[in-house]
């Protein structure tokens, strides 16, 4: 994602003509050879998107150079490679293992490196619990302060998240309408075909609770309830954020199998092929989640009375992103039971688009005849034009935005150090809950819809998921 989101940030002309990408890894490789393997993941995710020139320019830009963590002098030889520091403006990504955040941090700072404007990018996993994510956190901040901290939730980066906020405080349609009184339930779905794959080992550690709720659809969560910060800069949002995370109701060991499911896929078949089963890719009997479902409450004023259920899971039958902001049905129907109550739908994934649900009569003669009709607002980028006005938009990587950001040094697309402990509170309240009272994950055919358990959390209040 890195490369390729670099290349076309370059080019669509966001990159500095200076602009130097200085790629550090421990193995050594000569230079022709490095450089194939950027072209060929720029390549890979791009293609007719890429124009003559792009590649010749964006690769004139990269340099590598074999430096081990391990290596005492790691942080004097980076500073030899990239020349005169005082002069430059450096943006580290740290693209890592959380155990080498530390080290590295220490390299930079002892070399000078760290210093303002320097600024770091680092990604999750950034621990696995509050108290883990606490010691990354302290040995980054040891080095730069957290305004130069940009701790990336790709989330964050796409546009359709991004137009929340748009669409929620630019409007002034839906604000009015935006609380308990109106909205009945809110759904946030991340579905994915894809199993666990290659980071088998990684996953096994964290399951779907920490790899997906405790950012990205914590990160949703958020933007879908929080208060109209005062202003667009970086802290008025994130103070806003925050106070979401701090509102979540915890989730002890007495309820949780009221409100969350636990769900692991079995044999079946995913993406049309057959799939032997979590335990079966790992080799050994495992408790770990590749599926959950939440009934979240947010416990304030606005949201008081209105849950937003939120479930992701790997193996499931489609790729689907998506926000359903359900409304209440009208007070009293004069059309009995045609009258269903409007939704909007705003979804991610595979297309970006958002849809409001309203009741029109259908045309025609039928006296009761009414239909819930979908109004497109659509995003969709197919008619939309770059903000030159000159090419069609293309569908940006996620990166692309938060890696330009981060160059421009603004960081409220980033989360804050508050956002991410306050995230891990609630979490850990809920892995504390299973470990007591929910040990073992439900299992569930690959390709299924999920966990039973994960119907039954929403038929326990009458309604159902958004299929
Ligand atoms: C990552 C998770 O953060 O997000 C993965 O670690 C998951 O497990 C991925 O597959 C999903 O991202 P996206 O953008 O494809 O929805």
């Amino acid at each position: 994602m890195l490369w390729p989101s670099l290349a076309m940030l370059d080019q669509d002309g966001f990159l500095s003509d200076d602009l130097r990408v200085v790629s550090v890894a421990r193995e050594a490789v000569a230079k022709t050879e490095f450089l194939g393997r950027v072209q060929g993941a720029i390549e890979k995710r791009i293609n007719k998107d890429l124009e003559d020139g792009t590649l010749d320019r964006f690769l004139k830009r990269v340099s590598h150079v074999a430096l081990d963590a391990s290596d005492p002098e790691w942080g004097n030889k980076l500073k030899a490679e990239l020349g005169d520091i005082d002069t430059l403006d450096i943006v580290y990504f740290l693209s890592v293992s959380p155990t080498l955040f530390k080290p590295i941090c220490e390299h930079l700072e002892t070399a000078g490196l760290s210093r303002a404007p320097n600024r770091v990018i680092i990604e999750k996993p950034l621990g696995r619990d509050l108290a883990s994510s606490k010691v990354i956190n302290d040995s980054v901040a040891h080095a730069f302060e957290e305004t130069r901290t940009f701790r990336i939730d790709h989330y964050l980066g796409k546009e359709t998240v991004q137009n929340l906020l748009a669409l929620r405080f630019a409007n002034t349609v839906f604000e009015p309408l935006w609380n308990a009184q109106s909205i009945d339930h809110v759904q946030v779905t991340v579905s994915e075909t894809v199993g666990t794959g290659d980071r088998l080992g990684y996953y096994d550690d964290y399951g779907a609770l920490r790899d997906m709720v405790q950012n990205h659809l914590l990160q949703l969560v958020c933007l879908l309830a929080m208060e109209p910060p005062s202003n667009f800069n970086s802290d008025a949002l994130r103070d806003e954020k925050v106070k979401v995370l701090r509102s979540l109701k915890p989730i002890t060991a007495d309820v949780v199998k009221e409100v969350t499911a636990r769900g692991q896929y079995g044999a079946g078949f995913a993406e049309g092929h057959q799939v032997a089963g979590y335990e079966a890719e790992k080799g050994s009997p495992s408790n770990t989640e590749t599926y959950v479902a939440i009934k979240a409450e947010v416990a304030n004023w606005r949201w008081s009375g209105t849950p937003f259920y939120l479930r992701t899971g790997k193996a499931l039958p489609s790729r689907t992103t998506e926000i359903v902001i359900q409304f209440r049905a009208v007070p009293h129907s004069i059309f009995g039971a045609a009258a269903q109550p409007n939704r909007l739908v705003i979804r991610l994934q595979p297309d970006e688009d958002i849809k409001l649900t309203v009741m029109n009569k259908a045309p025609g003669l039928s006296a009761d005849g009414m239909q819930l009709q979908p109004l497109d607002l659509s995003l969709s980028l197919t008619n939309a034009f770059d903000s030159n006005g000159d090419k069609p938009s293309r569908r940006r990587i996620a990166y692309e935005r938060l890696i330009l950001d981060a160059l421009n040094g603004n960081n409220a697309a980033f989360v804050r150090r508050d956002e991410v402990e306050a995230a891990w509170t609630w979490i850990d309240g809920i892995s504390a809950a299973w470990a007591e009272a929910y040990p073992k994950p439900q299992l569930y055919p690959a390709g299924s819809n999920g966990p039973i358990s994960a119907h039954m959390l929403l038929e326990r209040d009458k309604r159902v998921w958004n299929d």
